[in-house]
């Protein structure tokens, strides 16, 4: 196979707060990736940086009373440091605040400029008063102009789901200054993106994107594109528009390029490669650009548009990825699942957390939930149960019996079987179906285990007949375990340094799967690597929750509406028709524990309703009272009978629970909202 040339990037992460499991879970996709790509020999170079441009960054310096650029310069160390904590191999980790980035922003906004691709506009934006400067939507809060909820953002409701703009909020405020906002005109800079739809049709068709993804963007793309805001006037943390001052570029114009600018610092910095070979319009080279589900539009829509208009190639593939989830839900402060890169590494070994986001990476967009329990067990039984345990079965008895040289021939058939899986495991990686690579690495593991178990060396050896046959088993043990290593090899780096070691070989890699180490000295054998521990998970979990507003400082809000459960849809919601309802009648089920059986008087007609409140309450007690039904619930058969809806009801169970009981003035039939 040619050998292919490759440049690949993770999402820039913001500088204004720390590195978190979903970025981890990004990164380490990546870099497995990336090790893979390189372990079969081909070119890959891996740059990233921080994005470090926009109103949240400028407003944080300003609070711990520091220059932006003194901010950023300590959140990129951080990043730095936390990244390769986690083995992850970036070539260049930079910053789009940089010579280069302002250099190739300038390049191609003249480019789209030359193009007739910018559009001037007045646009009326709310603009704070006391501080000078326009407000973007997310520091601007009011009352819903739908629901009535207060203190929603200026974009959208969370309490209904409605989007609206700023200046449709009722009672605005700013979330810098508290003033209120006025409105005030500003020119901006629009990127022509409609006059882009039919070539981003036939460009999210080409193989470029997840066929998930694709689909997605043929939705967007039917609902018609608008042109893109791409300026900001000053104060902004960011590049001035060349020959517009005042105006600032967004930050989501310059943040694609810083792509470009990190490794075009690598390519200056190295004298190794050259800028244009990967970034020209008929490159042969690959660009491969591996993102999270939320930043789609940017990649997929506006950055394509933006570098074929400029005379740049566009990326050879997208990989997008899900979010990240913790026990099934949101990662939460509260929870203590809003897990930093230094919170995990102060407790746990960075490569459980590497294998277990491979075993659960599958390539498509859904989400990755870490279960906690089965983080612990896989790790436990894949690699300490079943990978590390196959050299720790066989090192022993070479080491100690047969000074640690390994037999001169081997003519095990499971050698070649585990051999012959090279392409079907390479597939895998390639598609990024790394869960699938790793069930069948898994097998073969499970079947070395069970050859070493049917051997039974540690029997074998009583009898000093058996020894040349000791010697053997022990050996294709510790070949196969070598294979394994090697497809295991982009996934563990650390250990397969380790194993590397007790091998007492030179860097494994996909070639390394067709040769068998024969008459051949290794070194002893310490444990590779140890079990997870579930008190250190616990700690981390503690940790987590010990260090809530680290993130997000003041410009988050206080509470986390995701905490409650996952969110639901407004139109989810709006389905369930409450009703008050009155008890009419109340009484014991024959051979029911825990059910009454109620019959509700919901105005409009009357609905019997078994409800699991005996432990609560007598009948005698509910006869008369009024609560609140769900009232178009789907009627279910039960043991005893029909039930017509539900009544809600709080508490832990048992004696306590409460039925919701409305205020006085409330009248059976009335809507509940
Ligand atoms: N700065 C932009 C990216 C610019 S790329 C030219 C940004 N930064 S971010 O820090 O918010 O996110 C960086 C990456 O991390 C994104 O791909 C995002 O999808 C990913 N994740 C952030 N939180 C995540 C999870 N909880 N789970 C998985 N990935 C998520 O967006
Ligand atoms: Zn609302």
């Amino acid at each position: 196979m040619p050998k292919r040339r490759i440049l690949v990037t993770s999402a820039l992460p913001n500088a204004n707060g720390s590195i978190h499991l979903g970025h981890l879970m990004e990164h380490i996709q990546t870099d497995i990736w990336v090790r893979f790509q390189r372990m079969q020999g081909h070119q890959c170079i891996y740059v990233c940086a921080d994005d470090t441009h926009g109103t949240a960054t400028m407003l944080k310096a300003e609070e711990l009373g520091i220059t932006p650029e003194e901010f950023i310069t300590g959140i990129k160390l951080e990043h730095e440091r936390d990244f390769h904590d986690f083995m992850i191999s970036h070539d260049n980790y930079y910053s789009t605040h940089s010579d280069e980035n302002q250099q190739y922003s300038s390049l191609i906004y003249s480019r789209l400029k030359d193009a007739g691709q910018i559009n001037v506009k007045s646009v009326d934006q709310l603009f704070d008063p006391e501080k000078n400067m326009f407000l973007a939507d997310r520091f601007i809060v009011g009352t819903c102009p739908k629901c009535k909820t207060e203190e929603q953002y200026g974009d959208n409701c969370e309490a209904c789901s409605a989007t609206y703009n700023a200046t449709d909020l009722i009672n605005p405020v700013s979330k810098i200054s508290g003033a209120k906002p006025i409105l005030k005109k500003s020119t901006h800079f629009f990127f022509a993106l409609s006059s882009f739809s039919d070539y981003l049709r036939e460009w999210t068709r080409s193989g470029t994107l997840q066929e998930q993804v694709a689909n997605k963007l043929a939705e967007w793309l039917d609902a018609g594109l608008q042109d893109w805001d791409i300026s900001r006037d000053a104060p902004y943390f960011g590049f001035e528009i060349p020959g517009e001052p005042g105006k600032f570029f967004y930050v989501w114009l310059d943040a694609p390029i810083g792509y470009m600018a990190s490794f075009k610092n690598y390519c200056d910095r190295t004298e190794d490669l050259d800028f244009d070979d990967f970034w020209n319009i008929d490159s042969e080279c690959e660009v491969h650009h591996f993102i999270g589900k939320d930043i789609i539009n940017f990649h997929a829509l506006f950055w394509p548009a933006m570098l074929s208009a400029s005379g740049f190639r566009t990326p050879t593939k997208i990989h997008a990825h899900g979010f990240v989830t913790v026990d099934g839900l949101k990662m939460s402060k509260s929870r203590g699942t809003f897990i930093n890169a230094r919170t995990y590494l102060d407790h746990l070994n960075p490569e459980y957390l590497r294998y277990y986001f491979a075993a659960k990476l599958n390539g498509n967009v859904d989400d990755l939930d870490i279960n906690l329990d089965d983080f612990i067990q896989r790790v436990n039984s894949d690699l300490v149960g079943k990978v590390v345990n196959i050299a720790s079965r066989c090192a022993g008895f070479i080491n100690k019996q047969f000074d640690n040289q390994l037999s001169v021939q081997t003519s095990n058939p499971l050698i070649k079987e585990v051999a012959d899986q090279k392409s079907n495991i390479s597939m895998h990686y390639e598609n990024g179906d790394y869960g699938k690579a790793i069930r069948e690495i898994m097998a073969m593991a499970d079947k070395v285990n069970q050859f070493i178990a049917e051997e039974k060396p540690w029997v074998l050896i009583k009898d000093d007949g058996n020894r040349d046959k000791v010697q053997q088993v022990c050996s294709d043990g510790i070949n196969l375990f070598r294979m394994i290593i090697t497809y295991l090899k982009p996934v563990l780096p650390e250990l397969t340094k380790k194993a590397e070691a007790f091998l007492n070989v030179e860097p494994l890699d996909w070639n390394s799967l067709d040769v068998t180490l024969l008459d051949h000295h290794i070194n002893k054998f310490t444990p590779l690597m140890v079990r997870v521990d579930p008190k250190s998970v616990a700690a981390m979990i503690e940790a987590g929750r010990e260090s809530p507003e680290l993130n997000n400082g003041p410009l988050a809000k206080d509470t986390d509406p995701e905490d409650i459960a996952d969110d639901i849809e407004f139109d989810d919601f709006a389905k369930v028709d409450l009703r008050v309802a009155r008890i009419i009648n109340a009484e014991y089920v024959e051979g029911a524990d825990k059910l009454l059986k109620l019959t509700l008087d919901i105005g409009s007609g009357q609905r019997t309703v078994f409800a699991g409140i005996k432990a609560a309450y007598e009948p005698d007690q509910l006869i008369g009272k009024l609560t609140v039904m769900v009232a178009n619930l789907k009627a279910r058969k039960m043991k005893f009978g029909l039930s017509e809806g539900m009544i809600l009801a709080a508490g832990p169970g048992g004696k306590n629970i409460f039925l919701l009981e409305p205020n006085d003035g409330a009248t059976p039939g009335m809507k509940v909202t």
